[in-house]
């Protein structure tokens, strides 16, 4: 089978890529490279172009047969997109629109969408379920919203099938080394406890000690990034089976405050951070932590490196040679 990986240059796509080819399936990458790394990609075609562009992505579809699409490529930032929300509706929506008119045009049915944890925006029940209402606090999050209410409506006119994986807090490194987390800037909480480790990072702060949180500080869902991708896979051979569409989160149910985080690298590395604590970032909430019981009995996924050693141990050889 062959699937179309947009965005699979990017830190999360590139980890899927190389899931998707020890399966021996036929892989296109398309990345425009504006965030995205072509070394990162492991293998497959690669074609660089840019979603925006409805005439580049029309002729990828006439020219390759493409039978499903894994759709990765988005801004991240959250921060960024507060402040330049034109930015993010723009390749965040308008692209994922051309992108399911070229599906639709070419008769291709399966769609993987990289959603997220923001479209809950601050969660009233922990840990959230998928029928939790969708608030999202910023234009980042309303991005991955509006396409996951986009979603049905084609299912129901078109025939679209898809799976919607709301990632909580990708972390960790490819188990064999190949390829890692490079976000430039950086803004996660682990490659930047990393760097700082390594001395690339002098300025590294916890953001607020003074949430709601047995030690003060933010409680995250920390999810190896190697088990997402196996996460794609699985949504997809499922989705080809059941033929019906889902939103699934994509978590470890285990909630990690930063301060463990900051202990578990220290342990992990035998290095000390020097710890500074400043204000609280704004739109970030005290707990997130995801419900996994819909990805365990929909998809069957089992999590196989997601405790919080190996993922940091993970992160620790991919930054130290990177
Ligand atoms: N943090 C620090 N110092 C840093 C970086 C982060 O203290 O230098 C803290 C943050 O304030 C937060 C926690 O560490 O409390 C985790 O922060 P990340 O930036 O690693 O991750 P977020 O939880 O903020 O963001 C993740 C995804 C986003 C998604 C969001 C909500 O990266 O794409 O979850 O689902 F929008």
């Amino acid at each position: 089978m062959s699937i179309l990986v947009t965005g699979g240059a990017g830190y999360i796509g590139s980890h899927t890529v190389k899931e998707l080819l020890k399966k021996n399936y036929e892989v296109i990458v398309l990345d425009n490279l504006s965030s995205g790394h072509r070394e990162l990609v492991p293998g497959g075609h690669f074609i660089q172009a840019d979603l925006c562009s409805a005439a580049e992505l029309k002729k990828v579809f006439s020219d390759h047969r493409i039978e499903a699409v894994m759709h990765f490529a988005a801004l991240i930032q959250v921060g960024e997109s507060c402040a330049d929300p034109q930015k993010y509706y723009r390749h965040n929506l308008l692209s994922t629109l051309n992108l399911l008119e070229a599906m639709l045009e070419a008769g291709v049915k399966y769609f993987i969408f990289s959603s997220s944890a923001a479209v809950y925006g601050e969660p009233k029940e922990i840990p959230i379920r998928e029928d939790h209402p969708l608030n999202p606090a910023s234009p980042y999050g309303v991005t991955k919203e509006m396409v996951e209410r986009i979603l049905p409506d084609y299912d129901r006119a078109y025939g679209l099938k898809y799976v919607s994986l709301r990632y909580f807090n990708a972390a960790g490194a490819d188990p064999d080394g190949q390829m890692g987390e490079w976000h430039q800037p950086e803004t996660h909480l682990i490659p930047n406890i990393l760097l700082h480790l390594l001395g690339r990072n002098p300025d590294f702060q916890v953001f607020g000690n003074d949430f709601p949180t047995p030690d003060g500080t933010a409680i995250r869902d920390y999810i190896h990034v190697t088990d997402l991708a196996i996460a794609h896979i699985l949504a997809l051979e499922r989705l080809r089976l059941e033929n019906s569409s889902q939103a699934i989160n994509l978590g470890s149910s285990r909630g990690h405050s930063v301060l463990e985080v900051i202990r578990t690298a220290e342990k992990v590395t035998g290095k000390k951070v020097n710890l500074k604590f400043g204000p609280r970032r704004p739109g970030d909430v005290p707990v997130l932590l995801a419900s996994s019981e819909k990805a365990e009995t929909w998809l069957g996924w089992k999590r196989n490196f997601s405790e919080l050693e190996f993922i940091i141990e993970s992160a620790w050889r991919w930054h130290q040679r990177h």
